[in-house]
Order: structure tokens, then C-alpha cells, then sequence
């Protein structure tokens, strides 16, 4: 497995869930709620094993430091957006006003990482090295995706 074909399937993902979302008012609070819960799941585990996993170890060359630190940074705004949006009502303009920050910060993350980042990360590992943090972040992402399902 490709680890960056796995992060790029978690991305798209992440990015369909966003536009449904989008799509919702505050009057269809139900289904908001639904596919937030989902959305925040996702995100949970997908910057869980990004920083277990591949930012460690782009973080020990020259090349793709800088990036990874930067990525650490958005996460931790990204979560914190989260967990604004988990407790303020969703039948609130608030909410929808904040949920568009939140989707642009993703967005423009993951635009950081598919673009620089991995083109840079595609530079210092090999192909082996590649399909080997493939190996562990599916691995870590069913560790998470079954805790999670307790
Ligand atoms: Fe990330
Ligand atoms: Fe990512």
C-alpha cells in the first residue's frame, strides 16, 4: 500500500463529507449533526496517524522539516475548530460561519500536503520506504477505526 495513495483516499474522502456539509442549513440540524460526527471521526484518525506516522519521519530530513512542523501547526487549529463546532449549536449562522473556516484550513492543508509535501517526501524515501508507512498507517488507522467502534 502507497502511503500516499492511502492519504490521498483519506483526503478525498474528507473533502466529500465537506461538501455535504456545505450543503446543509441550519434548519436540517439532524443530518448536519450525522455527517459532522462522521467528519470529525475521519479527521481524528486521519491527523492521528499522519503525526504517528509519516510527520515523524518527515521530520528527520533536511528537505521536509520545515513542512512537517508547519503541518503539526495546522492540525492543532484544525482540531481546535473541531472541537468549537462539536459543542456550539448547529442551528446557529455561528456555526455555519465557523464551519467554512474549518473547511478552508482543511482544504488549504491538504493542498500543502499533496502539493509540497509529498513531492518533497518522494525525494528522500524510496519506493520500499513508501509502501512500508503505507503498511503502518492502514494498520494504525484500524487500530483507531476499532477503538473508536469500541
Ligand atoms: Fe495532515
Ligand atoms: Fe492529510
Amino acid at each position: 500500500m502507497n502511503a500516499f495513495t492511502l492519504l490521498k483516499d483519506d483526503h478525498e474522502k474528507v473533502a466529500g463529507i465537506l461538501e455535504k456539509i456545505d450543503g446543509t442549513t441550519e434548519r436540517a440540524t439532524k443530518g448536519r449533526e450525522e455527517l459532522f460526527a462522521q467528519l470529525k471521526n475521519e479527521l481524528d484518525v486521519h491527523a492521528r496517524i499522519e503525526e504517528e506516522i509519516l510527520y515523524p519521519v518527515l521530520e528527520e530530513y533536511e528537505e521536509t522539516r520545515a513542512i512537517s512542523l508547519e503541518a503539526y501547526e495546522e492540525h492543532a487549529l484544525v482540531k481546535q475548530l473541531l472541537e468549537e463546532l462539536a459543542s456550539a449549536p448547529k442551528d446557529d449562522e455561528q456555526w455555519t460561519a465557523k464551519f467554512t473556516v474549518l473547511k478552508e484550513n482543511v482544504e488549504h492543508h491538504v493542498e500543502e500536503e499533496e502539493g509540497e509535501m509529498f513531492q518533497k517526501a518522494r525525494k528522500v524515501l524510496s519506493e520500499d520506504e513508501i509502501e512500508e508507512l503505507g503498511e503502518r498507517l492502514q494498520q494504525a488507522k484500524q487500530v483507531q477505526k476499532s477503538a473508536m467502534a469500541g
